[in-house]
């Protein structure tokens, strides 16, 4: 099956309000044109292993390029995010009807419960299992919602540092069971539920250093992972499992607290289970 995956051109992407730690002091500091270069890199080495459907940026909204945050897809189906800050809840509208449009059916969040999608429920590529960061932007009350709603046991972790304020910037499941996370990102109890439900030898490790260069914001296609930087040490480990390491510079919207995985959503989304009973 030929996965498929949403991007939001950046025609629109500045960095002109903080929401994070990343966005402190860059304040009209992007450099738009270069975002355009980096962005249009990522985009042509997606586009050789998935299809890449492109929407436009609208003005006003810079964030919206971070796809990732539109919403969770399981299936035809999309939980839409609750922006937690205002700066991004004008962007709901514009995600709710490119799903709509596209076939999705649209579920929707009580107003008071932040969820801010596939930054924070992200897929285990071999457990029927939603893995939900919690602490920052989206709010644990959103968990018995997505588990009715997507039919899928969700975990929910606990994220305590604000470097670290999407799941996705700190954890990344990959083809396999694998697992590249920062244990440091975690509180003691999530780390602890990370470890019983994934062995040591799926696990991956990931230090601050990496993380903070967001190497744990990776798109993970079959065996390709694409990723704004990683060191030696994590690509010859992710060589090691079997994956092909493909570097690609996202330094602008670094700047606003985002690479690759941010960039991207993966509209081809079937739980574990499912994929085990369609291989059989
Ligand atoms: N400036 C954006 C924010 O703070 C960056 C979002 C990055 N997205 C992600 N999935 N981690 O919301």
């Amino acid at each position: 099956m030929q996965e498929r995956i949403l991007m939001c051109e950046p025609n629109f992407f500045e960095v002109s309000y903080v929401i994070n730690p990343w966005m402190k002091g860059n304040i009209a500091h992007a450099d738009r044109a270069l975002a355009q270069r980096q962005w249009s890199r990522l985009a042509a080495s997606l586009g050789k292993v998935a299809a890449v459907e492109r929407m436009t940026g609208v003005d006003g909204v810079p964030d919206m390029v971070f796809t990732a945050n539109a919403g969770v897809v399981l299936g035809r189906k999309c939980v839409l995010s609750r922006f937690r800050h205002v700066e991004r809840q004008a962007e709901e509208p514009h995600f709710a009807r490119w799903f709509e449009e596209h076939g999705f059916e649209v579920l929707r969040l009580p107003e008071d419960v932040p969820f801010e999608g596939a930054g924070d429920a992200l897929l285990d590529r071999a457990l029927p299992l939603l893995w939900l960061g919690h602490g920052h932007r989206s709010d644990a009350a959103c968990a018995p919602l997505l588990q009715d709603w997507l039919d899928i046991d969700v975990e929910p972790l606990r994220l305590v540092d604000d470097r670290f304020y999407h799941l996705d910037t700190c954890f990344c499941p990959l083809e396999g069971g694998y697992l590249m996370y920062c244990p440091a990102a975690f509180d003691a109890p999530s780390r602890a539920r990370i470890t019983a439900r994934v062995p040591a030898a799926l696990r991956i490790p990931v230090d601050e250093a990496d993380a903070a260069a967001f190497a744990c914001n990776a798109v993970n296609i079959g065996k390709d992972v694409f990723l704004n930087h990683a060191s030696p040490e994590l690509a010859t480990s992710l060589r090691a499992h079997g994956f092909r390491v493909h570097l690609t510079p996202l330094g602008e919207f670094m700047k606003a607290g985002g690479a690759a995985k941010c960039l991207t959503l993966r509209l081809t989304e079937v739980a574990g289970a499912q994929v085990a009973v369609k291989a059989a």
